[in-house]
């Protein structure tokens, strides 16, 4: 009971799950298991001090204030950024792992059983991956909104929830986060990491897709699905809040004027308009239809405007 009420702590999500200490024989026995599946994969050497994507990536090839910036500071906010989406995804693969086995238990067929389990065991492959590439080798703990985000909405008991908000919605737009991750990055075996993420996570979109079609969607769970997304959009209509942060947190405080400004210029709206755009069109079905039209009303795929941003 005791270790049933600590693994509770943890979370589905496990963003504070402890590891294993250096010495740990479970070690040895976990990267045999994964070297049967990843073959070498798993053995690259991460010296790198480049940047992992350029500044034209983050949008920061039009931003004057990075422009001005000495050589060694344009580097530390390039770092940064690469390091705020690398721990971002190694967040969401771990997060992926509880979930997929949440929904291992919650199956209600055989092959649903059997195709949430193979899915986990695709997030476990893609976590020991993106590791490779961590700048602090096993992270425990986030203060990222939409990570934080992510662990309360896997909490919930709601399948028709989770079939939408996270694999219909979650997974289909991070499908399109990853092409973008692949195409832009510097580092060739960082790249093809990403680049092979891609078919499990179509995978992992269609089942959410085909299972949430097969269901009856209650009031209730409408309801909670259209909060929910409301919830997530707003991330996503404020613009690239971590670019902003990376950029006051190497050249000090920025007025509420400059990061206007560099909302401008990092053309947040134009940005943020096109990432709604895509989150809309995974919205397809008869069955979603009711959902995207509350949106609409409540005008969730609207991007905001540089003064609101900040
Ligand atoms: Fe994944
Ligand atoms: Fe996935």
């Amino acid at each position: 009971m005791a270790q049933y009420l600590m693994s509770k702590d943890f979370g589905i999500a496990g963003l504070n799950l402890p590891h294993v200490s250096e010495e740990d024989k479970l070690r040895r026995v976990l990267s045999s298991a994964l070297k049967s599946r990843l073959g070498n994969q798993i053995e690259f050497s991460n010296n790198s001090k480049n940047p992992y994507w350029n500044a034209a990536h983050f949008g920061l090839d039009k931003v004057k204030l990075f422009q001005d910036s000495r050589v060694e500071q344009q580097a530390e906010i390039l770092r940064l950024c690469g390091e705020n989406l690398l721990e971002e995804a190694y967040f969401v693969e771990k997060s992926g792992v509880g979930y997929m086995a949440k929904m291992v238990l919650l199956a209600e067929t055989t092959e649903e059983r059997m195709l949430y389990a193979l899915f986990s065991s695709d997030e476990v492959t893609h976590l020991a991956q993106i590791s490779q590439f961590l700048p602090e080798k096993e992270p425990i703990g986030t203060d990222n909104a939409f990570l934080r985000f992510l662990a309360d909405l896997v909490e919930t008991d709601d399948k028709t929830v989770l079939l939408f908000v996270l694999q219909v919605m979650l997974e289909g737009w991070g499908l399109s986060h990853y092409r973008n991750l692949a195409k832009g990055c510097l580092n060739p075996e960082l790249s093809s990491i990403f680049e092979q993420f891609l078919q499990a996570e179509s995978q992992h979109h269609a089942a959410g897709y085909t299972l949430f079609n097969q269901r009856q969607v209650t009031k209730e769970s409408r309801a909670t699905i259209v909060e929910t997304l409301a919830l997530f959009l707003q991330m996503v209509q404020v613009g690239p809040q971590s670019v902003v942060a990376a950029i006051e947190a190497v050249l000090g405080h920025l007025s509420r004027s400059q990061k206007i400004g560099l909302f401008e210029e990092l053309d947040a709206e134009t940005h943020s308009g096109t990432r709604l755009n895509l989150l809309r069109s995974l919205m397809r079905g008869e069955k979603a239809g009711t959902i995207v039209q509350e949106l609409e009303e409540r005008g969730a795929f609207q991007p905001f405007p540089a003064q609101k941003c900040v």
